[in-house]
């Protein structure tokens, strides 16, 4: 049976887990594959701190160059976009298949590390860098690769899963769930990458780079965090049949791609409104195939450990068979026309206003809207919050290009009935 040697840089948690499914199941592995998958080297610069599991003898070392040098896959697990960058680079350059996690450094440096990895002819994996333990890029690079990608919507970020969660079932405001989301090690104590919607955003420039053939980065993706999520809006959606999620969406029409990440009411009755705590899901509209949806966890040290351990052994079997590259891990290949800019963009709309309770008050606001023939598809005007002749009034767009429902809300926010910003979130049929 031939032998792949595979080198981890990074002994964090991941790392953890992956080095322990590779000794754990490495007779599975080489029953499934035919191919001896041996965890050779370890390098972290702490290579003392217990991580509680045995490593053979030897194997530990606090130079990755070693590892590099002395193995035929890579696996970079050390995270951000500057030493890990330099690792990569490194083990391409040197002719090694690389395996990451590494979102991130992927979203802002992609081309970059493809076009090496196709000058040197080596494998580049990466499914754990999206999604944790479900299969989607996989999914998207060869069971769905006969598909024109027409949507993509996920719930990718299971920090903003589990708050939203929470703040429905319990009625608890937006930092009250975060505090006792750190406290249990849900959140990170610096929360900003998941609930300011950049973490999702990273998997939304992957996930597009694999639906349209170009490493876009995270400058076309338009982004929206939940930081400013209100109970009331969960609440006004739930009575109008929705939930709100943090939504990753990949959209084509005609040709014209539009990516953005932000609260989005999506119907209560639809699987994916229903993925709820820690959980993860990917909904994938092929021209082909129709809606398909991957549902599992996106996180943690065992499911990530599950998708990269996946990648180690697709690139052990490609250089066992002297197949690397049959299946590129990206490949470039223009397939749209033209990326929409945010305000180029047409959706349904999600309002709440806050607005003096007088005679006519409806009536100019949907006039304005009517003007730029927005059409509305629910309104509640809710007595029971009023309170100082205010009210809060919800109304539900149909389909509305954004550019005039720009124009329409600046117009609102001249009149005086008008008494706060305006509260604004897209709404996505599934
Ligand atoms: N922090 C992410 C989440 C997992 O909460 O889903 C890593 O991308």
């Amino acid at each position: 049976m031939k032998e792949v040697k595979v080198g981890i840089i990074g002994f964090g948690t991941v790392g953890a887990g992956v080095a322990e499914n590779l000794l754990l199941n490495k007779e599975v592995i080489a029953k499934r594959t035919g191919v001896n998958v041996t965890l050779t080297r370890i390098a972290d610069l702490d290579i003392t701190t217990d991580r509680g599991i045995a490593v053979p003898e030897g194997i530990l070392t606090t130079d990755a160059s070693v590892a590099i040098k002395e193995c035929d896959i890579i696996v970079e697990l050390v995270g951000g976009t500057t030493i890990a960058k330099k690792f990569i680079l490194d083990a391409i350059n040197a002719g090694k298949c690389v395996v990451t996690a590494n979102k991130a450094l992927l979203a802002l440096h992609g081309k970059e590390i493809f076009d090496a990895a196709e000058k040197k002819g080596v494998d580049v994996y990466y499914e754990a860098s999206v999604a944790g333990g479900i299969p989607i890029i996989k999914a998207l690079r060869e069971g769905l690769v006969s598909n024109r990608i027409n949507r993509i919507c996920g719930i990718m970020n299971g920090t903003c899963n589990y708050i939203i969660t929470r703040m429905e079932r319990e009625g608890a405001d937006f930092n009250s769930v975060l505090a006792d989301a750190q406290k249990l090690g849900y959140a990170e104590a610096n929360p900003s990458l998941d609930i300011d919607g950049f973490d999702t955003a990273h998997k939304t420039a992957i996930l597009a780079a694999l639906a349209y053939g170009e490493w876009f980065g995270l400058d076309p993706v338009s982004i929206e965090g939940i930081r400013d999520l209100a109970l009331d809006d969960i609440r006004y959606a739930d009575e109008l049949g929705y939930r709100i999620k943090l939504l990753a969406t990949i959209k084509n029409n005609d040709g014209n791609v539009q990516f953005s990440v932000a609260p989005t009411l999506v119907a209560k009755n639809t699987l994916l409104a229903n993925i709820s705590e820690v959980f993860n899901g990917v909904l994938v509209d092929g021209d082909t195939v129709g809606q398909t949806l991957f549902y599992g966890r996106g996180a943690g040290r065992a499911a990530t450990a599950s998708a990269v351990v996946a990648d180690i052994t697709d690139v052990a079997i490609n250089l066992a068979g002297g197949t690397v590259r049959r299946i590129p891990a990206f490949r470039e290949g223009k397939l749209y026309d033209k990326v929409l800019a945010a305000d180029e963009i047409t959706s349904r709309y999600y309002l709440r206003f806050e607005v003096q309770d007088c005679p006519g008050v409806i009536a100019s606001i949907t006039r304005l809207l009517a003007d730029r023939d927005i059409s509305i598809s629910s309104m509640i005007q809710d007595e029971a919050k009023g309170k100082n002749g205010n009210v809060p009034l919800v109304i539900l767009t149909h389909e509305a290009p954004a550019k005039a429902l720009k124009s329409a809300l600046a117009e609102v926010a001249t009149l005086s009935i008008n008494q706060s910003p305006v509260k604004v979130m897209r709404i996505e049929d599934l």
